[in-house]
């Protein structure tokens, strides 16, 4: 399945997609996990040093994969993926590392390129870690035209869900046919019913609430990955997000 991870900056889209990651490798399934975040740092919350994170080659900007394209997912992944303690395959796309380099646009269409193809050889699972914001569903073309599902990231604040009011429409545009509401940061029962409140309001699904936990920042502020054996709510939200993906069974080898 190709998911991409939504929302308003700050959500919780990075933390998201590695607990994601991590919990659908645990079942068993090869996953791809793409950043395209400017200032890459999935790595680190899936478990890589700061420096594999840092020196993880980008994937070229418009590069074309496919039968009529320059190179092969296969190829792709063998040269520009590296694989996480738990054996996620990650990829960063849109690494900005000079001043003045230009625009994303570039590595906004290799990702979407990439979604275009059948990955299912490589990968069961390709997660996007999407950089904050709307403009890549408009952006060389609808950079996530492709995906299979949009998990639309949240926290308790009306910015947040207006923000996944507009990705719906966009998404709908884009001829996107699913999208699971995740609300993040729940961090009290007002906190709750405020979010539950302006999802109805704006029309947003509310399927997942990933409780707010200071493990989570803690991991953050060591550069680490969110223990295992630590804050059981947390995973257990994300097991259930895992569920609600109604995935198809894969052949466990
Ligand atoms: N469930 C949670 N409980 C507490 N803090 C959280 C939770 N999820 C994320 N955070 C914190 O919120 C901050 C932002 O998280 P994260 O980087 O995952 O968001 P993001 O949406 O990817 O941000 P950006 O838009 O910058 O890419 C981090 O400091 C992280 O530790
Ligand atoms: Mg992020």
């Amino acid at each position: 399945m190709k998911i991409g991870i939504v929302g308003k900056g700050g959500v919780g889209k990075t933390t998201t997609s590695s607990l994601l990651a991590r919990v659908l490798v645990s079942r068993g399934r090869r996953v791809l996990a793409v950043d395209t975040d400017s200032n890459p740092n999935l790595g680190l919350s899936l478990g890589l040093s700061p420096e594999a994170t840092e020196t993880l080659a980008p994937i070229p900007r418009s590069m074309v994969v496919g039968q009529r394209g320059d190179m092969t997912v296969a190829e792709l992944m063998e040269d520009f993926s590296v694989a996480t303690p738990e054996g996620v395959a990650l990829m960063s796309a849109l690494r900005v590392d000079e001043a003045g380099a230009g625009c994303t646009c570039g590595g906004h269409a290799s990702v979407k390129s990439l979604l275009g193809q059948a990955l299912q050889s490589e990968t069961d699972d390709t997660i996007i870690d999407m950089e904050a914001g709307i403009e890549h569903l408009s952006r060389a073309g609808g950079t996530l035209a492709n995906a299979d599902v949009l998990i639309l990231m949240m926290e308790p604040s009306r910015k947040a869900v207006i923000t996944a009011q507009r990705t719906i429409g966009l998404a709908k545009e884009l001829g996107i046919e699913r999208w699971i509401g995740v609300g993040n940061k729940v961090d009290s029962g007002d906190a709750r019913q405020a979010i539950e409140e302006l999802c109805q309001h704006h029309d947003v699904p509310l399927d997942v609430v990933i409780p707010s936990t200071a493990d989570i920042v803690a991991a953050d502020r060591r550069g680490e990955p969110l223990d295992r054996s630590i804050a059981p709510d947390v995973w257990d939200a994300v097991e259930k997000l895992v569920d609600s993906l109604g995935l198809e069974a894969v052949s466990v080898s």
